[in-house]
């Protein structure tokens, strides 16, 4: 399993879910973070320190897959959120350790996939 965040423009969220949906992607957690992606024209110098880096607000995704959706999954992220100008944002995979379905007990790759309701 992995857990795939995409941090990208607010006004491209709702691209990135219709795109996770495409891909058959159901569950994920979404929130508003503040970010700096290493923009120069933030950085300003003060009595010779770089200092004060204005944040920009971006959406952040976790979405917790099994294999088979790592890829679909960046996929659909990179899909939904690309407009080719700088500050598209960032994904990063990370692996993940154990994902418990609190419901029922289940773990892990039957915990991530969706089940009927
Ligand atoms: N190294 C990083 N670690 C954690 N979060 C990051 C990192 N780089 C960027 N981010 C997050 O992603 C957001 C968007 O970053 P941004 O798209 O500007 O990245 P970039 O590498 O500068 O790419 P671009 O050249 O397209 O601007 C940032 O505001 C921040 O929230
Ligand atoms: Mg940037």
């Amino acid at each position: 399993m992995k857990l795939v965040i995409g941090i990208v423009r607010p006004e491209r969220a709702n691209a990135v879910m219709e795109a996770l949906f495409r891909a058959d992607v159901r569950g994920y957690s979404v929130s508003r973070v503040q970010g700096h992606g290493g923009e120069q024209e933030r950085v300003q110098t003060y009595r010779g320190t770089v200092v004060k880096m204005s944040l920009s607000p971006k959406v952040r995704f976790e979405v917790a897959v099994s294999e088979p959706f790592v890829q679909r999954t960046v996929d659909a992220i990179k899909e939904g959120a690309r407009t080719d100008e700088v500050g598209d944002g960032k994904i990063f995979v990370l692996e993940l350790a154990e994902a418990v379905r609190i419901r029922t007990g289940e773990k892990d790759e039957g915990a991530v996939t969706p089940v009927a309701s």
